[in-house]
């Protein structure tokens, strides 16, 4: 389909994201999980989010890969454009909720660097609609008047070996994978693109569950300071 934005205007919002953070009492954020299905990104996100929630009160919101594909994304399979359409729209959605000042995590296989890489450029874009251009025109900076208004991306790289993954196989998908029942599953006839510069790189094939998400947290609650 053809993009129809050029003939719509961004409006800023009279509440801004700024307001929204402070009445939170921290930055949005987007933490993105990505690797091989049975690395453990929905139980590393699923520990973080207790953590986060439970401990430090933080705002939290688990857009889990397999879930969204029952709604938001249920129209979506597993070839590369629908992968990379399903990971867009978590990306949006995603920023869409950091902005309200939500610490969103999304656990997806997400397997294209390049797929993942668009996701960090349009939330760390400066806080900006991306379909208008800021240079030539002053009104679309939002009304925040800090520099620091970009909303924090952290991409976490869940790294299982997929013989640690294919040991794992807790849906039985590697089994039918292997014998053919089911095609494009990723890691046996679909690639896994590693990420290049994350922001952590968990170690999944030695360290437990617990382990993983103290790191994660620590990690993340050093970037949604105010
Ligand atoms: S993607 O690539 O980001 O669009 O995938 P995602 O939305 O995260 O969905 C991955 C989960 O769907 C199950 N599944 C498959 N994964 C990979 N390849 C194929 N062909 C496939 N078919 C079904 C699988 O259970 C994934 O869940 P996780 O939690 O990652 O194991």
């Amino acid at each position: 389909t053809t993009p129809t934005t050029n003939n719509i205007k961004w409006h800023n919002t009279t509440v801004s994201q700024d307001d929204r953070w402070k009445i939170g009492g921290h930055r949005g954020a987007v933490i993105w999980l990505t690797g091989l299905s049975g690395s453990g990104k929905s139980s590393v996100a699923n520990a973080v989010e207790s953590i986060l929630s439970h401990k430090y009160k933080i705002r939290t919101y688990l857009l889990d890969g397999d879930n969204i594909r029952h709604g938001l994304c249920q129209d979506l399979g597993f070839s590369e454009n629908d992968r990379t359409e399903n990971v867009r729209r978590v990306g949006q959605v995603s920023k869409l909720m950091a902005d309200s000042g939500v610490v969103t995590l999304a656990a997806l296989v997400s397997p294209y660097r390049s797929d993942r890489d668009n996701v960090r450029k349009s939330v760390e874009g400066e806080h900006k609609h991306e379909n208008n251009d800021v240079t030539s025109s002053g009104d679309n900076n939002n009304n925040n008047n800090n520099n620091n208004n970009s909303i924090p991306f952290i991409e976490i790289y869940v790294n299982a070996s997929l013989q640690t993954c294919e040991g794992r196989d807790p849906k039985g998908l590697y089994k039918l994978a292997r014998e053919g029942k089911i095609k494009n599953f990723t890691g046996i006839d679909d690639p896994y693109e590693e990420p290049t510069s994350p922001e952590l790189i968990l170690d999944s094939n030695t360290k437990s569950i617990e382990e993983l998400a103290e790191e994660t947290c620590s990690y993340i609650l050093d970037k949604i300071k105010l």
